[in-house]
Formats: C-alpha cells, structure tokens, sequence
C-alpha cells in the first residue's frame, strides 16, 4: 500500500514539475515578448499588426504595392499570407532581418484540406465522422505546408452552415453544433500538433468568427440576423471547441451580426472571445474586413474603422492597410491608448516566439525537409483512406454495388470522368513547382483497379454547363457495349466556394438528360456526384439504381472511387447536412423545433407547417448513408430511468453485422428534452460512435448521458439543465431511428 502511495506521490511530483517547466516557459516567453516590446517605437508596434498579400496567388481584390519590401526593412509588416516555399519565405525573411529589430514575420496560407498532397474538402471529410482520421488529414497538411516556409493555416473554418446555397458550406462541417464542435476540435490538433514550436507545428485559425455560414439567403457576404440564444447555442459551440484544443488564432468574419460588423464587434472579440474563453491568442481580419466597415454603414472611414476594429478585438489587419495608415493618428489624438496597441503586438510577438522565430527566422525555410516531405508516399496512402471514408453511399437497389472485379466491359461516362484539378474542390494550395494536376483521376483510378479481362470504355457525354447534347450518341453506343455504366456528374469544383453562393443547386446542364439516355439502354447505371455542397438531383435520386456521393475527394480521388465501387472499401459515411429535395425547402435542418402545428407525414398539409407543394421531408437526412452490409440494433439498456443533475445514465445498445461484408457503422446518440423553458428540437445529436464491425459480428457499445447533455442556453443565456422527461433515440440517421427509451431528470 505504501508503495501505492509513494508511485502516486512521484507521478504528483512529476506533475507539478511539469506544470512549472511549461509555466516557466510561458514566463520567459511574456518576459521576451515585453523585453521586445520596450524597444519598439510606435510605428514599429503598428508594423506587427499590419498584413499584406504575397502576390503569389490572391485571395481577395488586390492593392497593388510594390513598396512591401521597403516596408518590412523598415518594421512596418508583421505578416504576410500566401507565400508559399522556402525559397519565397526566406527571400523575405532576410529582408525582415535587415529591419532594426529584426523581429521575424509570420507566413499565413489557406491550408484547408491538404497543402501538396490534397484531401477531401472538408465537408466531405466530415462525412466521414472519424475524427482520427479527420485529424490525420490536418496533421498531414500541416506537416507539408510547414516544410514549405508556411507557419500558419487560416483553418479549421468553423461556420455552422444549414444553407446550400452559400458556397462556403464546402469549407465547414455541416450543419450540426455537435458534430462540428467535435471536428472543430480534432482539425485544431492536427494543424497544430504536439505543440507550437515543433518544425511540423502550424499554428490554427479558428474561422469565421462569427457565425458568417448564416448570411440570410445563403449569400455570401450577407447580413446574420440571429438571437443571442441561437448564436450561443448553434453558432459558438464549434469555436469554442477550437479555443478548448488551444487554437493559436481566430479570424473574424465579413458579415454584421444584428446590424454589427463582426470585425468590429466587441462583444464577439472581447467579451465572449477574449473575456469568458479567455483566449490567450490573437485575431486577424479576414480579407479588408476592417476597410469593409466603411460599405457596412457602420463607420464613416478608415480612421474610424480602425479605430473600431482595435477596440472591438481585431489585432491583426489582412490587407485593410487601416492600421498601417491611422493608428499612430488615434493613439496621437488621444483617442486609444498605446496599451490597446501594445496588448495587440504582445499577443503576436507570444506567437513568434512560441513558433522559435525568433530563435531561429529560418527554421520553416529547409529546402531539404521540403523536398522529403512533399513527396512522402505514406501522405498519399492516407489521402486515398480518408477519401474512400469520405464517399457516402446514397442508394444501392439490389445490391448492384459493389461491383465485381470480373466483369467484361465498363462504360465509363461523364464530363468529370477524365477531370483532373476538379477533384481537387475550391481552396486547393498551388505549390511552386508542382503540377497542379497532380492527381489520380476517376478514370485512372478505375484502370488502376480493373484487371486486364476488363474493357473500359469512355465517353464524355456532355459539358458539366450548356445545353449541348450531340455528345449523348457516343455515351449511348458505349453504354450499350458494356455489362455496365459508371456516370460521373456534377457541378465545376469552382462552382463552390467564396463568393459562389448559387440560387439554383439542381445538377448543371444536361447531365441528368444524359442519365435518361443511359437509363434507356436498359443497362445498370452507377452514379458519381461530384460537388462541394448539397445538390438537388431528383431525377438521378428516384431513377438511378446506384448513387456514391463523392465531393471533391483530392490527390487520391481516383482512387479512392475505384476502392468503394470494387468493394475494396465498404462506404461507411453519413451525411453532415440535410440535402434539401427543392432549394425551396431551404432552411432544412433536422434539428429544428416542432413548432404548434407540426407536419408529420407528406399526406397532410391542412392547418399544419409544411410546404402544400414539397414534403416535409429533405431528400436526404443529417446523418444518412448505406453500407454494403446490414446493421441490426437491439438491446438498448439505460442503468436508470431517473437522474439527479449531477448523475449520469449509462446506455448501452448492441450492433450486429448481419450482411457478409465487413463495415463500419456511425451509431448516432440523440435526445429531446420533451419540455423546455424554451421550446427544444424535436432532436439534438449529443453523441456518436463509429465502430468496425466484421461481417456476422457484433459488437455492444456505451454511451454516457450527464447533465452537460441535457443542458441549453435559457432565455437568460444561461446553460442550464431543466428537470423533466427526456427522449432517448438511437439511430443510423437522424430520421432512421432504431431504438427509444425515455428518461427523467429530476431536481
Ligand atoms: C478570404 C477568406 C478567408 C481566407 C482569407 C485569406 O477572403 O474569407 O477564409 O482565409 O481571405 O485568404
């Protein structure tokens, strides 16, 4: 027993001892960083706060000036974004290290899913559910973007997004608070790594604070209109997700929430960010969001924007140039004090050291580590796992996929057959020195997978866009050779992203006449879409026996197809966002309120809320997908049906894998709070568990209701649990729910 005690007493010991080593590092860091800052003069504390473009690619409207590197000699630049390489970044380190402090700059760089080595986008990689390997992914992107000069990724974009038509729905994870909390939190440890300062550390930047993925009508840029309950509860969650697993930056948004610019938005930076969270790091605009306040309405010009902006939070100006051109005029006229500056450069300079900048300027800039790890082949191997665990599987009529590795003649059919950078999605990184079309396509992937008895045939068929249809006959004749037809369609990859929100989400063209023709031959048809959000594509949906959802899947798409129609990997994916049947249907969200006259069913539209001319129901549901194999449900036990605010009720429910081939299942935990001092969703997502199963086997899992997951943010934001009966439901998806208990929460 003593023994017992003195282990204990040492682990105690080495904890501590832990503990002061890491807060003695910190001291030495705030002692650095306040040596540093004793010698700069004002201008060159405005310099840190001041970001430009690299010129490499742009990112947003561009100020043409060919005086950066004047600038930086003389302290004026703390930051600059997109510049890539070791070479560009020590080019313009060295002129940073001819300034009179020599203090280094940060190289920012969208690094959003993968740098050389692509990943699926990130709503895609949400769909897969595994946070490991989501993590993975962010940790693989970090470890080439940091070997090419970069020290920053402006990611994980966080932004709660329940409308397709904005094209950023591509960049986040859907439209669930939980689920994208969970990957908020995973992508922040990926970039991030063991800790800032390791050579393959980027730092993370939580985006777009806040809650820019609710523009009314989903266009882009858009004013929010939301209540303070609904922010707290919906929008928030995934950013503090982020500060929880430690994230070194956020970045605000474009838009006003409630008539508020977010840039310049006090309550968002100050008091929730850096007040309650206690966020230790720093903010930077997004693109001229500071100057953007001006078109806003919400200050008269770039003085007062600037002016706005340092008060409200913002500590790092991207491309806006009011920093650089009116703090010193503020602080001179009194109207801020040096401190709010000097708490702005304190938390950059905290950054620069934690990264070893300023030990070492040049410690990202190794032309050698660059060359090893842009081309380690174990990146590409976890690109082609993670894309095939991105694929969801939409329907399979008897059973068609997957296919056999022995059949005679494929046709494979479609304008995206033979694409290339398409499958790379909006926000890929061009890399100096890399062919951006380095990438499997869909059809090399199939002819890395067939074997030599396998004739593929190709027609292209149609554009993605237009209305030609002369390409049809070929695709026909083809499709009539073969045993059977793989048709890959969808919308151009820039057809979402920034700034391409679209009012029409239907499948482009012609390409859905194009599955007619197909589908008259008789011949079993499989169905690609490819695309960076939800798309409407009723037509495919109620006539084509096969559908794979493939997004934009990156480096390995190709691949990673071939793997799920050949069996090679059992698709395993579950939507992260409602796919709407109508683009009138938007809003669809699965969490939403019952509301005094709920529609149940499609039968009756009287005196109820529901659309007369649409279902009730979204085409495809939050957290929808098949699986080559059958999973039955049973068994759900709860060890109480009573629980006290500080108990906890454990759930168990059995899977079993009852078809013949093995598989993984997403096993989704939701609840209902059946009454509530506000009203609450008819369903809420509280947990979830993706577990392998082999064919025949099964398996029984646990999941642990405490207060936390009974809690909501009443009328007075306050996060409380409110006793009463709460509804238990255990599902493959939010709508297919397997099995249901109830419970209560008493006083
Ligand atoms: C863009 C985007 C932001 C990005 C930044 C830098 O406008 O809104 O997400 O990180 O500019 O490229």
């Amino acid at each position: 027993m003593l023994k017992k005690y003195r282990v204990s007493f040492y682990l105690l010991l080495l904890c501590a001892n832990q503990f002061l080593v890491v807060d003695a590092q910190q001291k030495s860091i705030s002692q650095k960083v306040d040596s540093v800052l004793r010698l700069m003069t004002l201008e060159e504390k405005i310099g840190q706060l001041n970001q430009y473009n690299d010129d490499w690619t742009a990112t947003g409207p561009v100020t043409l000036d060919n005086s950066k590197a004047e600038q930086i000699k003389k302290g004026q630049v703390g930051s600059l974004l997109n510049c890539i390489g070791t070479e560009r970044s020590r080019n313009w380190q060295n002129i940073a290290m001819q300034s009179r402090l020599k203090i280094p700059l940060l190289f920012g760089q969208d690094v959003i899913h993968g740098f050389k080595t692509t990943f699926p986008i990130p709503l895609a990689e949400a769909a897969s559910w595994d946070l490991d390997a989501i993590q993975l992914s962010a940790r693989i992107a970090a470890t080439e973007a940091s070997a090419s000069g970069i020290h920053w990724t402006f990611a994980p974009m966080v932004d709660i997004a329940r409308d397709p038509r904005w094209g950023r729905v591509m960049e986040g994870a859907g439209e669930d608070p939980y689920l994208g909390s969970k990957i908020a939190y995973a992508r922040v440890k990926g970039f991030q790594g063991n800790k800032l300062g390791d050579v393959n550390a980027l730092m993370a930047c939580a985006k777009h604070f806040a809650a820019y993925g609710a523009a009314i009508g989903g266009r882009d840029y858009n004013s929010v209109d939301m209540s303070d309950r609904l922010l707290w509860e919906v929008y928030l969650p995934p950013f503090k997700a982020a500060v929880d697993a430690g994230a070194a930056t956020f970045m605000n948004s474009f838009n006003d929430i409630n008539g508020v610019p977010a840039t310049g938005n006090k309550y968002l930076q100050r008091d929730i960010l850096k007040g309650k969270w206690g966020f230790k790091g720093f903010v930077v605009s997004d693109w001229g969001s500071i100057g953007e306040m001006i078109n806003h309405g919400n200050v008269k010009n770039e003085y007062e924007a600037a002016l706005s902006a340092i008060t409200a939070g913002s500590d790092m100006d991207m491309e806006s140039r009011c920093y650089k051109n009116n703090l010193a005029q503020l602080v001179k006229d009194k109207k801020i004090l040096v401190a709010v500056i000097d708490d702005a450069v304190k938390r950059i300079l905290k950054k620069k050291f934690e990264l070893g900048l300023f030990d070492d300027p040049f410690k990202f800039c190794n032309a050698a580590r660059e060359q090893k790890e842009l081309n380690d082949p174990e990146h590409t191997k976890i690109a082609r796992e993670v894309a095939a665990k991105s694929i969801v599987l939409l329907k399979n009529q008897n059973n068609l996929l997957p296919l056999s590795e022995n059949l005679k003649t494929i046709a494979f059919i479609g304008p995206l057959v033979k694409a290339l950078k398409q499958n790379k999605g909006f926000w890929d990184v061009e890399v100096p020195g890399v062919d951006s079309n380095f990438i499997v396509s869909q059809w090399e992937g199939l002819q890395n997978k067939v074997g030599a008895n396998t004739k593929l045939l190709y027609a292209k068929g149609c554009e993605i866009e237009g209305d030609r249809k002369d390409g049809f006959a070929e695709a026909v004749e083809i499709a009539k050779q073969s045993d059977v037809v793989i048709l890959s369609i969808g919308e151009r990859r820039d057809m979402s992203g920034e700034a391409k929100s679209r009012s029409n989400i239907n499948i482009p063209g012609v390409q859905e006449d194009l599955l007619k023709e197909l589908l008259a031959t008789g011949k079993p048809v499989v169905v690609l879409i490819n695309a960076g959000r939800p798309l409407v594509f009723n037509y495919t949906a109620d006539n084509a026996p096969a559908i794979l959802y493939t997004w934009w899947l990156g480096s390995e798409a190709g691949n990673a197809i071939a793997d799920v129609l050949f069996g090679d990997y059992n698709p395993s994916a579950k939507l992260p966002i409602s796919f709407p049947g109508s683009v009138g249907q938007i809003p669809i969200y699965y969490s939403h309120f019952n509301t005094g006259r709920p529609a149940t069913n499609d039968s009756n539209h009287n005196y109820n809320s529901s659309y007369t001319d649409l279902s009730i129901f979204p085409k495809y549901e939050f957290g929808y997908g098949l699986s080559y194999t059958n999973f039955q449900y049973s068994n759900l036990q709860l060890s109480k049906k009573k629980m006290k605010a500080g108990e906890q009720i454990k759930v168990s429910v059995t899977i079993a894998n009852s078809g013949k081939y093995d598989g993984e299942e997403v096993v989704q935990l939701y609840l209902r709070d059946k009454v509530g001092s506000i009203s609450r969703p008819v369903k809420e997502l509280k947990d979830f568990k993706k577990i392998k199963l082999l064919a025949g086997e099964s398996k029984t899992i646990k999941f642990i209701i405490d207060k936390e997951k009974l809690s909501f943010y009443n009328q007075q934001l306050q996060w409380v649990a409110e006793p009463g009966d709460f509804e238990l439901m255990i599902g493959t998806s939010s709508r297919d729910i397997k099995l249901k208990d109830n419970f209560e929460l008493i006083q």
